[in-house]
């Protein structure tokens, strides 16, 4: 495929940092970690296997309207968890913060829930490319605006499973 980014080795190291971020700032507490689908499952679930607290995971998926790799203002929910947030903690997973359209919407709507906190994880993030302001709690790496695959991340559903994050070039 493309030039190696980062390599699933250092990738891997990433994850174990962050996760002991986090698990320092939320130990003894309960954290709800929900993971935006589908970017995030590979880093959700290696992050999680990192956190050596009590945690409960779900997952939320949305659309941004777009197509190939630009996205429009609309975000849209197609999956929600049945799950109470009155009181809760909430950390959300998501693999990259671009345009930061889609984390926005969900601080948004998780605090229209009741969350007590919400807070963002992400692997990758891209400021340069920032359309609202936001600034995620924990990053991995920050990154120039290039498109990147693997590591679950996508071009048209393709290259998640590759274990390198690459850049695209097509
Ligand atoms: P946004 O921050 O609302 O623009 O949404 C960002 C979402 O678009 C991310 O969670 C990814 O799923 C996807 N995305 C953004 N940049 C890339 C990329 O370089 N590769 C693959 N997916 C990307
Ligand atoms: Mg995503």
């Amino acid at each position: 495929m493309g030039k190696i980014l980062y390599t699933d080795h250092l990738v891997r190291e990433k994850v174990k940092e962050l996760a002991q971020q986090i698990t320092e700032r939320y130990r003894g507490e309960r954290l709800l970690v929900i993971g935006v689908l589908k970017g995030a499952w590979i880093f959700m679930a290696d992050l999680v296997r990192f956190m050596d607290m009590e945690l409960f995971c779900d997952f939320v998926r949305v659309a941004s309207y777009g197509k190939g790799t630009e996205s429009t203002g609309e975000v849209c929910l197609l999956y929600w968890p049945d799950l109470d947030f009155r009181g809760e903690r909430v950390l959300v997973v998501d693999d990259i913060a671009d345009t930061g359209l889609t984390l926005k919407f969900l601080r948004k709507k998780f605090l229209n829930e009741g969350a007590k906190s919400v807070e963002f994880c992400v692997l990758l993030d891209k400021p340069s490319r920032r359309k609202v302001d936001f600034i995620p709690d924990y990053v991995g790496f920050t990154i120039p605006d290039r498109f990147v695959v693997g590591y679950g991340m996508d071009f048209n559903e393709q290259y998640r499973n590759l274990p390198n994050i690459e850049i695209y070039e097509g």
